[in-house]
C-alpha cells in the first residue's frame, strides 16, 4: 500500500433551525463513507462537522418559538447530534458556529483581512421593516415582480418569469415578516474585496481541485466579474459582532466555513495527538477536504479560498460537490408530502438501508438521486438480503452443526476466493474516486459468483451422503471466505452489519488489507440473521407519517394570519364540490386509509384515498355526502391513484371529523 495519508475532511454544517433530513443524510453518508474507507486503508482521518448557527432565519425562528436563539440552537444541536449518530456517521467532533473558538477564529481572520487591505467600507441603501426595526433580508421582502408583473414574489428573484433583481425594485412591497411596506434605508456595510483574488482563484479553481463541471461552471462567474461581497448585517442579527464595530455582525456565511475549524480547534483542545496550526498553516501538508452539496459550491470554491489566501491560511485540497435527493422524482417539500426526515426514517427503518441505498445510486458526479419506495425496497432486498447476506445463511449452518463450528484447513475452491480478493485494488480505487455505484456493482458482482458457485456445489446434498459428507467444509469454507472479503468491501458502507459479520466470523475489526487472507482451520460462531428483508409496510407507514406530520404543519397560524393571507382568487382557485360517497372500503397494507368512491353529478366519479381510518369504519360512510377538493392534481400512491381529497376537521388531539353539507345539497354542487 502507499504511504500512509494524513487527511481532514469536513461535510457542510446543517442549520441549526431545521431538522435533519434525507437530503442532508445523502452528504453526510457519502463523506462517511468514504473517511471510513480511508481509515480502512491505514490512514489518517480526521472528521468533522457541527451546526451553523447564525444568521435571521435562526433569530426570527427562536423568536417564533418563543424561546432565545441560544436555546433554539442548543435543541437542535442535541437532535442532530443524535440523528447523525443513529445513522452512523462517525465524526470526531459535531460542533457549532455559535462558540467561543468562532468568535475567535473568525475576528482573527477579518482582522488579518482586513490589515491586507481586502475589507471595504460603503454605505448602502437597503429594504427596512420600521415595525420590526430591522433591515430585511431580500428573502423577507416580497411583492410584484418588476418584469412580469406577478404577485407575491421574493425580493431577490421572480418565481414566475426567473428575473433577478434587488429587493428595491419590487412594487408594491411588503415586509414578509409584518406585512409593512419596508421603507429605504442607509447603513454601512463592510465588504470584502473579493477582486483581489481574481489571478489566484482562476488558477485554484481550475487545478484540480474541482469536479470538472464544477470548474467548467465557474469559467462564466469569472466573465461577469467577481464582486465585492457584502459580510456585515446590522443588529439586531444573531452573530459574531465584527471587532471594533458597534452593533454590526459577520454575515452568517462568513463564519460558517471558519466553522470547520472551530470545530477542529475544539477537538484539539481535548486530543493533543490533532496539531491544529499544522492543518490551517499556510502550505501545510495535511489533506483539507470539504464534501458539500452542488448549491453551496460558489461559497467553497470562490470565497472560501479567497478568505483563506488573504488571511495567510491554506486553501483546501477539494471541494466536492453532489447533487440533491428527489423524492418520487420531486424537490423534497413538506407541503407536497415528498419530504423525509431522519427521524422518521429510524422510527421504521434500518439506517443502513439508506446508507447502501444511496450508495448503490451515487458517483463523482453532481447528479440528482431520486428516493422512490419500490426502487428503495427492491435494491435493498435483492442486494444485501438476496445476494450477500444470503452467502452466509446458505453456508453457516452446515459448520456449526456438522462441523464443530470449525472451518476446514483448505478451500474447496481456491479460484474463486482469489479471484474475490484480487478485486480488492480495484474497488478500492472506486472508493478513492468516489464512484460508489461501480464500487457496489462490482460487489454483487462478485457476491453474484460466490451465490453461483454454492448452487453448483449444492452442499445440501452433499450434507446427506457419507461419501460427499466432508467435503461440505471446505465448499462452506469457501463461501465464508467469500462472505468475509464480501463484507470488507462493504463495511465503509454498512459498519454496523460489518461489525455484526465480525462477530459471528470470531473476527477482529477488519481492515481493507484483511481481504488479502484466507481463513482457515477457524472456529466461528453460531449464524444469526444479519439482515431482514425491508417490509414494504415498513416504508409506506414512515411516507404516510410524514404525509401526517406535513397536513399538520401545513395549517397557518390563526394568531398570525398576516404573512399566510392569500386573496379571493387564491381561493377561487379550489374547486370544492359536493361529493357523494358512493363506495367506501378498506385498503389491504394501509392502516391508516379508506378508498373512497365519490360522486361528484353529471356521472363523473372519482377516487380518493383517505387518512381516516381511525376514526370511521368504512361501511358507516357509504350514502353520505361530504365535500371534496376536485381539481386536485391527481397524485400516484401505491394502491391506486388519488383523484382529490375530501374535508375533514381535526385538531391537536385524535379525532377526525369529515365535512358534510345541510340537507338538500346536491353532488357536483360549487362550494365557495
Ligand atoms: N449551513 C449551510 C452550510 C454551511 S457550510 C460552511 C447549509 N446548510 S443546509 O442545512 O441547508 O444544508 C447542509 C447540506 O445539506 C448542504 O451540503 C446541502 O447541499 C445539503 N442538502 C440540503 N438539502 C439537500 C437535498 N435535498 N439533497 C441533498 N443535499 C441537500 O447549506
Ligand atoms: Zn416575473
Amino acid at each position: 500500500m502507499s504511504t500512509a495519508r494524513n487527511i481532514v475532511v469536513t461535510y457542510a454544517l446543517p442549520y441549526a433551525n431545521g431538522s435533519i433530513h434525507i437530503g442532508h443524510m445523502l452528504g453526510m453518508i457519502q463523506t462517511d463513507v468514504w473517511v471510513r474507507f480511508q481509515r480502512m486503508r491505514g490512514h489518517t482521518v480526521h472528521f468533522f462537522n457541527g451546526d451553523d448557527a447564525h444568521g435571521t432565519p435562526i433569530m426570527l425562528s427562536a423568536e417564533k418559538a418563543g424561546i432565545s436563539p441560544e436555546e433554539l440552537i442548543s435543541r437542535y444541536h442535541q437532535e442532530h447530534s443524535k440523528d447523525l449518530n443513529d445513522f452512523g456517521i462517525e465524526f470526531n467532533n459535531f460542533y457549532s458556529t455559535h462558540s467561543p473558538e468562532n468568535e475567535k477564529l473568525a475576528s482573527a481572520i477579518y482582522l488579518e483581512l482586513e490589515k491586507n487591505g481586502h475589507i471595504a467600507k460603503r454605505t448602502i441603501k437597503q429594504a427596512f421593516d420600521p415595525e420590526k426595526n430591522m433591515f430585511l433580508p431580500d428573502r423577507y421582502v416580497k411583492g410584484e415582480c418588476p418584469k412580469c408583473g406577478a404577485d407575491d414574489q421574493y425580493g431577490d428573484n421572480c418565481e414566475a418569469c426567473g428575473a433577478t433583481y434587488s429587493p428595491t425594485d419590487l412594487k408594491n412591497p411588503i415586509s414578509a415578516l409584518s406585512g409593512v411596506a419596508p421603507i429605504e434605508k442607509e447603513s454601512e456595510h463592510y465588504f470584502f474585496k473579493l477582486g483581489d483574488f481574481e489571478a489566484m482563484l482562476k488558477d485554484w479553481t481550475q487545478s484540480g481541485h474541482l469536479q470538472p463541471e464544477v470548474a467548467n461552471k465557474l469559467k462564466e462567474w469569472f466573465e461577469s466579474g467577481l464582486q465585492d461581497w457584502d459580510i456585515s448585517r446590522d443588529a439586531p442579527y444573531f452573530g459574531i459582532p465584527i471587532p471594533n464595530t458597534k452593533d454590526k455582525f459577520f454575515y452568517v456565511w462568513l463564519d460558517a466555513p471558519i466553522g470547520y475549524f472551530s470545530s477542529m480547534l475544539n477537538y484539539a483542545a481535548k486530543n493533543k495527538d490533532f496539531d491544529f496550526e499544522a492543518v490551517v498553516k499556510k502550505d501545510s501538508a495535511i489533506e483539507l477536504l470539504h464534501f458539500v452539496g452542488k448549491d453551496i459550491i460558489y461559497f467553497h470554491a470562490l470565497f472560501w479560498p479567497a478568505v483563506l489566501t488573504g488571511s495567510n491560511h491554506r486553501t483546501p485540497d477539494a471541494v466536492y460537490a453532489h447533487g440533491f435527493v428527489t423524492v418520487n422524482g420531486q424537490k423534497m417539500s413538506k407541503s407536497r408530502g415528498t419530504f423525509i426526515n431522519a427521524r422518521t426514517y429510524l422510527d421504521h427503518l434500518n439506517p443502513e438501508y439508506l446508507r447502501y441505498y444511496f450508495c448503490a445510486r451515487l458517483n463523482h458526479s453532481l447528479d440528482d438521486i431520486d428516493f422512490t419506495e419500490d426502487d428503495f425496497t427492491q435494491r435493498v432486498n435483492s442486494d444485501l438480503v438476496g445476494k450477500y447476506v444470503n452467502i452466509a445463511s446458505r453456508s453457516a449452518n452446515f459448520i456449526v452443526k456438522n462441523f464443530d463450528g470449525k472451518l476446514s484447513g483448505e478451500l474447496d475452491k481456491p479460484e474463486l476466493i482469489a479471484k474475490i480478493s484480487g478485486e480488492a485494488e480495484n474497488i478500492a480505487q472506486l472508493y478513492e474516486n468516489r464512484e460508489y455505484s461501480k464500487a457496489v456493482r462490482e460487489i454483487m458482482a462478485l457476491a453474484d459468483l460466490a451465490n453461483q458457485y454454492i448452487a453448483e456445489a449444492e452442499p445440501w446434498k452433499k450434507i446427506k451422503a457419507d461419501e460427499t459428507r466432508d467435503a461440505v467444509q471446505g465448499i462452506c469454507t469457501t463461501a465464508l471466505n467469500a462472505f468475509r472479503i464480501l463484507t470488507i468491501y462493504l463495511k465503509p458502507i454498512l459498519p454496523k452489519i460489518a461489525s455484526e459479520a465480525e462477530k459471528f466470523l470470531n473476527l477482529p475489526p477488519q481492515q481493507w488489507q484483511d481481504a488479502q487472507n484466507t481463513l482457515l482451520n477457524h472456529a466461528i460462531n453460531p449464524y444469526k440473521p444479519l439482515l431482514q428483508r425491508i417490509d414494504p409496510k415498513e416504508v409506506a407507514k414512515m411516507t404516510d407519517a410524514e404525509q401526517q406530520a406535513a397536513t399538520e404543519a401545513a395549517a397557518p397560524q390563526l394568531s398570525n394570519p398576516l404573512a399566510d393571507e392569500i386573496n379571493i382568487d387564491d381561493f377561487l382557485k379550489v374547486d370544492l364540490r359536493v361529493a357523494k360517497i358512493i363506495e367506501a372500503n378498506p385498503v389491504e397494507g394501509a392502516d391508516k386509509l379508506i378508498q373512497l368512491k365519490l360522486d361528484l353529478g353529471d356521472g363523473v366519479t372519482k377516487q380518493v384515498f383517505a387518512g381516516i381510518k381511525s376514526a370511521y369504519n368504512p361501511e358507516d360512510l357509504a350514502g353520505k355526502l361530504t365535500i371534496m377538493v376536485a381539481n386536485l392534481k391527481p397524485r400516484k400512491m401505491r394502491f391506486g391513484m388519488s383523484e382529490g381529497m375530501v374535508l375533514a376537521a381535526s385538531g391537536e388531539g385524535p379525532g377526525i371529523y369529515i365535512l358534510e353539507p345541510h340537507d338538500g345539497a346536491q353532488p357536483g354542487m360549487r362550494v365557495k
